[in-house]
């Protein structure tokens, strides 16, 4: 039979069988967080000495190479807590510096942001989307296990100070846990630039009653939000799968991200890379490309790239969430969600 997998030339951008176009990498450099979300890692991140041998700056800044090569126009640092690393500082430099990424941006929990936050800036770190679970600070302690909500606070306060001009707050909203405090969410950003995320928990490997107890269709708070004013917005190319909502009476904005709509995936414009160098094409139901052999000199950055645009050609259409396939994923610390 035919090979019909196109091969990739110098030059070729990062385009899937669907005419998907990929500007973004979500690179994770850790696994290890020191949080304990209830929905994430409810036990706490387990160390595993002989295995944890995350990327070194070399091998992050080959893979950031190789994706800037092919158009990525950004790179999300994410974790477990990314800014655990010693190196996170030079790890954001070295991926700031190289054409054509305009835009570096960092997930974190916040619990470093407002010691830290102003050298992120100075290093280049251009947006910063901080998880924030719970505008209580007791059940704040109960979601995250760690009690640092004044210091996450804080640091939102620093990060606007430093001349951040918009940030992103993500909550998971859960039925038990947070979901009562909706409205305190939206009067929270009536007068704040933040743009508040709400995530539909997503089922992992690791959870199963909790998804049944917990779960809320991100569709009920569409509704609402529309009810109530909201507008929704228009999406530019770079943007991710948040459906945005604005409302002339507020200075935030709300995001809804809704994995287990229908058209979910259609927009999808990210590849993302594990901290051990494993390529995935979907946050769910695969077990990704190990592609670290490839990130071990310069010399190889042309292989690199070849590999990456073949393991594109493997990528599927949609998910399978719907069906209840959580894939092999037993929780997104590895990955960074
Ligand atoms: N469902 C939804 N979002 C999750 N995250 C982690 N685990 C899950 C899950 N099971 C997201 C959180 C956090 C980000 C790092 O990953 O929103 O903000
Ligand atoms: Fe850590 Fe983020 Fe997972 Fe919470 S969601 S345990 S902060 S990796």
């Amino acid at each position: 039979m035919q090979n019909l997998i196109p091969i990739r030339n110098v030059g070729d951008r990062l385009v899937d069988p669907f005419q998907r176009e990929y500007y973004y990498l979500r690179l994770s450099i850790t696994d290890v967080c020191n949080f304990r979300c209830t929905y994430c890692l409810p036990d706490g991140y387990k160390p595993n000495p002989e295995r944890d041998k995350f990327l070194n700056v070399d091998e992050i800044r080959r893979v950031a190479q190789a994706f800037a090569n092919m158009g990525a126009e950004k790179v999300r640092i994410t974790g477990g807590e990314p800014t655990l690393r010693k190196d996170f500082i030079e790890i954001v430099e070295n991926i700031t510096a190289l054409e054509p990424i305009k835009n570096v941006a960092l997930t974190t929990n916040g619990y470093r942001m407002a010691k830290d936050v102003e050298a992120w800036r100075k290093a280049g770190v251009s947006s910063i989307n901080v998880s924030v679970d719970s505008l209580d600070p007791r059940q704040f302690h109960t979601i995250t296990g760690e009690n640092k909500f004044f210091e996450v606070m804080q640091g939102i306060d620093r990060a606007f100070e430093v001349g951040y001009e918009k940030i992103k707050v993500n909550s998971v909203l859960m039925r038990e846990l947070n979901y009562r405090e909706f409205d305190q969410f939206l009067a929270w950003i009536k007068d704040r630039p933040i743009q508040m995320r709400f995530i539909e928990l997503m089922q992992t490997g690791e959870m199963d009653s909790f998804f049944h107890k917990q779960h809320i269709s991100g569709q009920i708070l569409a509704d609402k939000l529309l009810r109530d004013g909201w507008q929704l917005q228009q999406k530019g190319r770079s943007d991710g799968p948040a459906k945005v909502f604005k409302h002339p009476d507020y200075v935030g904005e709300i995001g809804l991200i809704m994995p287990y709509e229908k058209n979910f995936c259609a927009s999808c414009n990210r590849l993302r890379m594990s901290a051990k160098g494993k390529l995935h094409l979907c946050l769910f139901g695969e077990e990704g490309i190990d592609l670290r052999h490839l990130l071990q000199s310069d010399e190889q950055q042309p292989l690199l790239e070849a590999a990456i645009f073949s393991a594109l050609q493997g990528k599927r259409e949609h998910h399978f969430l719907h069906q209840g396939d959580s894939g092999v994923r037993s929780n997104l610390a590895t990955i960074g969600g």
